[in-house]
């Protein structure tokens, strides 16, 4: 069984790679999409274009999502839609456990001999069924320095489901765009198509009137207005795998298709917080560790880890004679924005820094990225408790969970293929914002 089952996957693989091979004479290095935040939601949307004739669909970006799926229900029109077959190629590649037949009316939601999976909304963990699809997908290239010409991914795969699942989405958004682990998530898909590194690089913006960026492919990655390759300034960490899905849909033994890093510290003004570090690494059952998240808005800390983090921020910024005042949900830890003080556009604040492999690699986390304005003149520490989040929506699992807030104006890459993370910290450090490429 095993070895016939190592035989056929890269057979298979093999030839989806080739069936959605991009039929463009000319093969990017790189694509980029734009990904702006949506005010209300606060949540990640990028647009892609999509089916025949093309329309631009907004997707919500959710980083440890399996796949991209699009409500199929309302308004579904392509020439070039196609349903997987059952045990097809496409339906082993998508990991489809499940085929089906369909009496009702043939169409996107209705095909019979399809193979199906189960999407999910990463922000309300509403699970439903939906159908293995084939469209064609348009994106542009880009030289990592300008965006470039538009090329196509004949049959991007993707999940048909129904409207419903859209409840607590971004308005105007469609679906979500998986960027997980997975061999049909964009990344791996798109890198499958043009042959180019299982890698990209996201840098969200915290400006809601002006778009970021995540690039597929490899670097550089260059600033619009003479700036370098911020790919130069990396530092880097190991992607951590977590053996046990912490996703509501896991099946069989699989494992989590988010992304995590290693944190063996955190320090506040330089000293180490008291941390149960058994917490800080990920047990047998998947619990614990630290991960991205980009539908969390804020940072979600395990109980005695935010307890041990608010206390000592609120005492270390009291040294600073920085006034708490009263907390605004959801946040603990609120202070006057008026007795921050600001030296050359940098609020003087507590430092604090995940500790990663060793002291000398940490993540700064900045004041920008730390606090948030929840009032008028009132700044929260943007972390909140894990356990006064009563929906496990957004999977409380992981010990530290850094939010959208937390990512906002750093330049991150996500390599799969040699399993490490890049990233910038703040680029405030490189004068510019995510905002500042083009896309
Ligand atoms: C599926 O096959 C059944 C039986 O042949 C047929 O009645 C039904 O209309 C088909 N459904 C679709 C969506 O083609
Ligand atoms: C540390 O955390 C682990 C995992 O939650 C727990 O089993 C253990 O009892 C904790 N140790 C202490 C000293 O609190
Ligand atoms: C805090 O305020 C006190 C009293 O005004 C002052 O003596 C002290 O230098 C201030 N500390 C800092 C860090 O600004
Ligand atoms: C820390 O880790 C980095 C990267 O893994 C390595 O290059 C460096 O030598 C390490 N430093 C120390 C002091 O161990």
């Amino acid at each position: 069984m095993a070895p016939f089952l190592q035989y056929t996957f890269p057979f298979l693989f093999f030839l989806v790679i080739s069936s959605s091979q991009a039929q463009n004479s000319f093969r990017p290095k790189a694509l980029v999409i734009p990904v702006r935040k949506d005010a209300n939601t606060l949540q990640y949307v990028t647009t892609i274009t999509q089916r025949t004739p093309p329309v631009p669909v907004q997707l919500v970006v959710d980083l440890g999502g399996q796949f991209v799926w699009i409500d199929c229900e309302s308004g579904y029109t392509s020439s070039t839609y196609r349903p997987a077959v059952c045990r097809s190629a496409q339906c082993s590649l998508a990991n489809s456990l499940f085929c089906s037949d369909c009496n009702g009316t043939p169409g996107p939601l209705c095909n019979n001999n399809s193979c199906s999976l189960s999407p999910q909304n990463g922000v309300t963990e509403f699970i439903t069924g939906g159908d293995v699809t084939m469209d064609v997908l348009t994106l542009k290239s880009t030289d990592g320095f300008n965006p470039g010409v538009t090329v196509n991914v004949p049959r991007f795969i993707f999940a048909c489901t129904r409207s419903f699942l859209l409840e607590g989405l971004a308005s105007g958004t469609t679906g979500i765009a998986g960027f997980g682990k997975t061999r049909i998530a964009l990344p791996s898909q798109l890198a499958a198509a043009f042959s180019f590194d299982r890698k990209f690089a996201m840098c969200l913006s915290s400006e809601t009137a002006s778009p970021g960026v995540i690039f597929f492919g490899d670097g550089p990655y260059s600033f619009f207005q003479g700036g370098g390759d911020v790919s130069q300034t990396f530092r880097y960490t190991r992607m951590i795998n977590n053996p046990v899905s912490t996703n509501g849909v896991a099946l069989r033994n699989e494992p989590s298709f988010e992304y995590f890093m290693g944190v063996t510290a955190i320090t506040i003004s330089g000293k180490d917080l008291p941390i149960n570090s058994s917490l800080l690494s990920i047990a047998s059952n998947g619990v614990g560790g630290t991960k991205f998240s980009t539908v969390a808005p804020y940072g979600i800390l395990e109980s005695t880890i935010y307890k041990t983090f608010t206390e000592t921020f609120i005492s270390e910024a009291a040294a600073m004679n920085i006034t708490r005042v009263a907390s605004v949900a959801p946040f603990g830890a609120c202070f006057s924005s008026n007795s921050i003080v600001s030296i050359r556009g940098r609020l003087q604040v507590p430092s604090v820094n995940l500790v990663l492999q060793n002291r000398s690699v940490v993540w700064p986390i900045y004041a920008t990225n730390l606090l948030v304005q929840a009032a008028e003149g009132v700044s929260c520490l943007a972390f909140v408790d894990a356990s006064s989040i009563e929906d496990v929506a957004i999977n409380p699992l992981a010990s530290i969970i850094l939010g959208g807030y937390q990512l906002e104006d750093n330049f991150i890459m996500f390599d799969l293929a040699t399993s490490r993370i890049g990233f910038t910290s703040m680029l405030y450090d490189y004068t510019t914002r995510c905002s500042s490429f083009r896309s």
